[in-house]
């Protein structure tokens, strides 16, 4: 995939109408008060509106939000984003109540230079999943470009994520610019020796990312509960360990696969174990492949934490995607801390993918010592999977 894309810089956005599709998907509470309990989404889009509006554009902003299935679910509704976004922005933006019906189109024809609007949850429109032509036009009918900052949606073909772009010139914001310049820098040549660090728990999950890198990266770490496939491929007893009997050949092709390509791949030499998944559960520290019955591993041990560690010391650039214990217990978070601590003391290129990676290295308090968390969850994965991102592709190549 050419990474190479024009951004926001490369064209005349004044006196245009302006489409930006942006990540609003964020965290809101559970019992349906509208509070968002995360912002960071919204405030990663704001140098990108900022700019549009500073440049005199006039913003059509539009974002899904969950999984509404192309029903009109109040609870989904971008609403309580339109007061956090003009709190933030310091101005008001115009809701529109839906997202290319009259309403919409009314308040789209109306906005003038230097003004915002928000489209509702792209979603509610059943098309929308479906990539369907009919709603990319009706979106695009109500602009004269269209900018993508919805890094976290890149991987989803959806009207307004990628459609649209074939009725538009289409190029990208400043967050996507810069999740492709150091995500894609990192995979396509990075300052070496490259050390992935892969955790979460199914193997199942990260294949396509283990391939990938086994194709790229010097060092490749492995540890959270997909670890424990590992160790009972290579004939290990793990107990009651998060285990995917189902991928055991495969975890061993791959351990096959590093040697042949001289990739160093670690895996854990002890573990935390526990006699149940609660956070004040009974614990202590075994070899890797000697977790007793009745116990089960949640973290990596002291003797994995040094290896791991050591390994980041002289690297040029860490890749780290998944956690490498259950780390929302604080008594099995200390492999996940150390190697967060250990990423905050290199000098490497360090790059957390998004999801449980970046919620525990904000959680553990190491954000600001990284080079880069990415906004994508499954489209940083994608990403690192070497997969095409249909909301990548379809922007206009520098
Ligand atoms: C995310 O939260 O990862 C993105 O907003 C994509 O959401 P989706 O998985 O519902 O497409």
């Amino acid at each position: 995939m050419n990474y190479q894309k024009k951004t926001v810089k490369d064209i005349d956005v004044t006196g245009k109408k302006v489409l930006l599709r942006c990540d609003f998907n964020v965290p809101m509470a559970k019992d349906g008060s509208g509070v968002i309990t995360d912002d960071k989404r919204i405030r990663a889009a704001l140098p990108t509106i900022q700019y549009l509006l500073d440049q005199g554009a006039a913003v059509i902003a539009c974002s899904h939000m969950g999984k509404p299935k192309g029903a009109v679910v109040p609870e989904l509704s971008l609403k309580p984003v339109a007061e956090r976004l003009s709190q933030l922005l310091g101005k008001p933006v115009i809701m529109a109540d839906d997202v290319v019906g009259p309403d919409a189109q009314s308040k789209a024809a109306a906005l003038k230079s230097g003004e915002i609007m928000l489209l509702e949850n792209t979603r509610f429109e059943a098309g929308e999943t479906k990539n369907d032509p009919e709603l990319a036009k009706k979106l695009a009918s109500m602009a004269d470009l269209y900018v993508s900052d919805a890094f976290g949606a890149v991987h989803r073909a959806h009207a307004s994520t990628a459609g649209v772009a074939a009725y538009l010139p289409a190029v990208s914001g400043f967050l996507i610019q810069k999740e492709l310049e150091v995500i894609g820098g990192a995979l396509s040549d990075p300052k070496r020796p490259l050390v992935a660090i892969l955790g979460g728990s199914k193997v199942s999950s990260k294949i396509g990312v283990i391939n990938n890198l086994l194709e790229i990266a010097d060092t490749i770490i492995i540890g959270g509960g997909m670890a424990y496939t590992f160790s009972a491929a290579q004939g290990g007893k793990v107990g009651d360990s998060l285990l995917e009997a189902d991928w055991e050949d495969y975890a061993n092709d791959m351990v096959k696969k590093a040697a042949e390509k001289g990739v160093k791949l670690l895996l854990p030499v002890d573990t935390v174990c526990a006699d149940a998944f609660a956070p004040d559960a009974k614990s202590q520290v075994v070899k890797a492949g000697e977790i007793p019955d009745g116990w089960q591993g949640l973290d990596i041990g002291p003797e994995t934490v040094k290896l791991y560690c050591d390994a980041v010391k002289d690297a040029g650039t860490v890749i780290w995607n998944g956690p490498m214990g259950v780390f929302e217990f604080p008594a099995f978070a200390k492999g996940t801390e150390a190697v967060a601590k250990a990423l905050s003391e290199t000098d490497a290129i360090t790059i957390i993918g998004g999801g449980d990676s970046a919620a525990a290295v904000q959680q553990l308090g190491y954000a600001d010592k990284m080079t880069h968390i990415s906004t994508g969850g499954g489209a940083s994965l994608e990403f690192m999977e070497g997969k095409e991102l249909p909301g990548v592709a379809c922007l206009l190549d520098k």
